[in-house]
């Protein structure tokens, strides 16, 4: 029996019409575990399984990309042909396998996208497309897309949610937020076009639903779709919480089914150091005060839907989240429906299972170093795969010491 403490992080809740057990979402987290042509790799499906056993109500996958030229790191996943439909059957199926195994029905969704211009020394070698001649923070510009582009980049979107359906997935969520495509759309400070996919709120918000129309017309409406998008670039000139909720108000209007709250594009990180460019360059989190560092934009988001009582979609929080009692306060006090972790759970993928059998309840052991980020941004297809690097060498330095 579940602790009364507990009860509602522990309780069900739905996206769209899919059940999800708890509260606890496992965020999107790039892996660099899949072959160099992107296909599923037994190391990826270790992985997924013992997210499934560790106790989270839902995993989603690491960004995995629609069409080749959107791929912005080593050994990303790839879903731009019916060719990767098999691998990616056998990781939800394992997935599947697992969570029933220790009887917590866990659902996994499979995070899509395209980079455009936001690339690392890593990714895509040819040209670069965006929504506006944009610089890349590796100094390549991008070249804008034609309007039939566009609508054509839409349809692979559309494409991508269609075999991750086919391939057993509960849902999809478009990545939507820390500058990639999707953002180069909607955010002020990367799309400067001046035709109909620029200037006003519902223009830049039109890629989005251009995709939501492609991907219904092959999935139908009981298919969840869900998005990542920022509530804020965290750069001057950017999107702020303000245009942010607008934003959201449009996409739960044409029917996203959730949307997780997370903040920054790599500009945001350039003048601090090569290390800190993805969004998680957040350190030193506890030292700083950093904990939950988008709630404000989270609820701002929250109050602007709730306005509107035929608009009834969860909201996920993402960011510095690594106290049970905080998420446990969210979920209790804001309306937030469920709270997302990436890092305390590539350190501890059985955290959810810890606090489940709580208390006492253990902030995580992550301490947001962010050397799993940089192995791979320094490594490259040499990273043996995103795991606690941290870890490891705090295990080495215990072997030496007792040797
Ligand atoms: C190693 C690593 C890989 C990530 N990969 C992705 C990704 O593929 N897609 C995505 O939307 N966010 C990705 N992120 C960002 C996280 O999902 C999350 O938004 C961010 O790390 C803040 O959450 P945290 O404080 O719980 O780590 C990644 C973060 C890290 C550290
Ligand atoms: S290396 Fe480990 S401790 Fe450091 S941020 Fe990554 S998961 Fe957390």
């Amino acid at each position: 029996m579940i602790n009364k403490d507990l009860s509602l992080v522990f309780s069900p809740e739905k996206i769209g019409n899919v059940e999800i057990s708890n509260r606890l979402v496992r965020s999107a987290t790039y892996e660099c575990m899949a072959t160099e042509e992107g296909h599923i790799t037994d190391n990826l499906i270790k992985i997924y399984k013992e997210l499934a056993m560790g106790g989270v109500g839902l995993t989603i996958t690491g960004h995995a990309v629609v069409r080749e030229d959107g791929k912005n790191l080593a050994k990303m996943s790839c879903i731009h042909s019916d060719d990767y439909i098999e691998g990616l059957s056998r990781l939800a199926g394992n997935y599947h396998d697992a969570t029933k195994e220790v009887g917590n029905d866990s659902k996994i969704f499979l995070q899509m996208g395209h980079c455009g211009v936001q690339i690392s020394h890593w990714g895509w070698t040819g040209e670069l497309v965006s929504s506006s001649p944009t610089e890349s923070v590796i100094q390549k510009i991008a070249r804008p897309l034609k309007i039939e582009e566009i609508i054509e980049m839409a349809e692979y979107y559309g494409e991508a949610t269609n075999r991750a359906k086919k391939a057993g997935f509960d849902g999809v969520q478009l990545h939507g937020a820390h500058g990639f495509l999707i953002t180069q759309f909607y955010s002020p400070y990367m799309n400067h076009r001046d035709d109909i996919y620029g200037g006003s709120i519902e223009n830049r918000a039109k890629f989005v639903l251009d995709i939501l129309k492609s991907s219904r017309k092959k999935v139908g409406y009981n298919f969840p779709i869900i998005m990542k998008m920022n509530g804020s670039d965290k750069i001057k000139g950017g999107l702020e919480a303000e245009e942010a909720a607008k934003f959201a108000y449009i996409f739960a209007k044409a029917g996203i089914n959730s949307l997780e709250i997370s903040s920054y594009i790599w500009e945001a990180g350039r003048r601090e150091s090569l290390i800190s460019l993805p969004p998680e360059a957040q350190r030193n989190i506890r030292q700083r005060g950093l904990e939950a560092f988008n709630l404000e934009f989270a609820k701002k988001i929250k109050e602007a839907l709730e306005k509107d009582s035929s608009i009834n979609i969860p909201i996920i929080l993402v960011g510095g989240l690594y106290r049970f009692e905080t998420i446990k306060s969210i979920i209790e006090t804001t309306g937030i429906e469920f709270c997302s972790m990436c890092r305390p759970l590539i350190r501890q993928p059985d955290l959810p299972n810890t606090w489940r059998n709580g208390p006492p309840f253990p902030e995580a052991e992550c301490i947001h170093c962010n050397l799993c980020t940089k192995d791979f941004l320094v490594k490259g297809p040499k990273c043996k795969g995103v795991r606690c690097v941290k870890k490891e060498k705090e295990e080495r330095k215990k072997k030496r010491r007792n040797v």
